[in-house]
């Protein structure tokens, strides 16, 4: 587990800022320890796979290689709450259980988990979500928003914009949702949103935002479940995709909607999200606890419900499923 402005984080953002090498008595100074626990403190990182280079009376010196962890994370990372508090692990169960431990535990708003890889990355509707290492995000942000439950739902899309803006920004193309907040690029599932909540009967504890991002899994690697149905934006892209650097992204412009909600609530939210959204007009199926609503998608209403037209001329209004667009 690593967290933000650790004594490594520290380092890692001085040798990153600093002259081509700095010395073992400046990172000493600076961070007002002793040159030997620099020097655990340099070996700690190079085990968290960093390449420094230590020479003598010059100092240490940062060779630039692809990093995907906390601290790299972490070191330039310049939001004001989102991950200003990371816990990464190398493996975990799902990174939402862990977010939810930390949540009771009373751990503060914006703190994320984030994991390489996932044992039983978990999807919504009980489904199973694939968290091979090496590859993709996998990352769970903690929200205390001053909401009712009944308006948590509005958290959903927040994140499902963000996650979109992220998704265009990273890839160079425009994505699209599919109601309530699954990313497709070229109509393909590049990133899922698991949203959990813990609540009394009128107040929201906390809000658990889970975030799963096909970044770099190339189509060969996709499980055959889901090869025809998933990509990734290394894929779409032609090319690998920083993953740090996207974690970052993806923070930051969380921080972004979520302010904008809090501040002008969920109306520019909605506008955000329809921007994105291509399903009006479509032929859907529409999975609702038990129940399948077959229509027309005539769009989302002021509170994201989704809007069926059905062949009796009726509109249903749905709350809560799984959409299929349907030819
Ligand atoms: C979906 O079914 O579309 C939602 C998938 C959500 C997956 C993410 S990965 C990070 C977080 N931890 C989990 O166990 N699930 C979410």
């Amino acid at each position: 587990m690593q967290r933000q402005e650790t004594a490594e984080v520290q380092i890692i953002k001085l040798l990153k800022t600093g002259p081509s090498y700095v010395s073992g008595q400046d990172l000493s100074a600076a961070l007002g320890i002793s040159r030997t626990a620099v020097w655990k403190h340099i070996k700690a990182l190079r085990q968290a796979g960093y390449s420094i280079e230590a020479v003598p009376s010059k100092g240490y010196r940062l060779k630039a290689k692809s990093i995907f962890n906390g601290i790299e994370i972490a070191s330039s990372l310049k939001t004001e709450f989102i991950g200003k508090k990371i816990f990464y692990y190398p493996e975990i169960n799902s990174t939402n259980v862990k977010a939810f431990e930390l949540g009771r535990a009373g751990e503060p708003e914006g703190t994320a988990v984030i994991a390489d890889s996932q044992s039983s990355g978990k999807g919504r509707i009980g489904r199973k979500w694939e968290s091979p290492p090496g590859v993709n995000l996998y990352t769970s942000i903690l929200l205390r928003p001053e909401v009712v439950p009944q308006n948590a739902h509005n958290l959903t899309f927040v994140t499902a914009v963000a996650a979109a803006e992220t998704v265009a920004e990273f890839s160079g193309m425009k994505p699209t949702v599919k109601w309530p907040n699954d990313i497709l690029l070229g109509g393909k599932k590049t990133a899922g949103i698991l949203m959990e909540m813990d609540s009394e009967a009128d107040r929201v504890h906390f809000v658990i935002a889970g975030i799963g991002v096909n970044v770099n899994m190339r189509q060969a690697e996709l499980p055959e479940a889901i090869k025809n149905i998933a990509t990734s934006i290394a894929e779409v892209k032609g090319e690998e995709v920083d993953r740090a650097g996207f974690a970052r992204g993806l923070f930051t412009s969380m921080e972004k909607w979520y302010k904008r909600y809090l501040i002008s609530g969920f109306d520019p939210i909605m506008e955000a999200w329809k921007g994105f959204f291509d399903t009006i007009g479509r032929p859907v199926k529409v999975t609702s606890f038990s129940k399948i609503i077959e229509g027309v998608c005539s769009g989302v209403d002021r509170d994201g419900a989704l809007l069926v037209n059905l062949p009796d001329g009726k509109t249903e209004r749905v709350i809560s499923g799984d959409v299929e667009t349907v030819r």
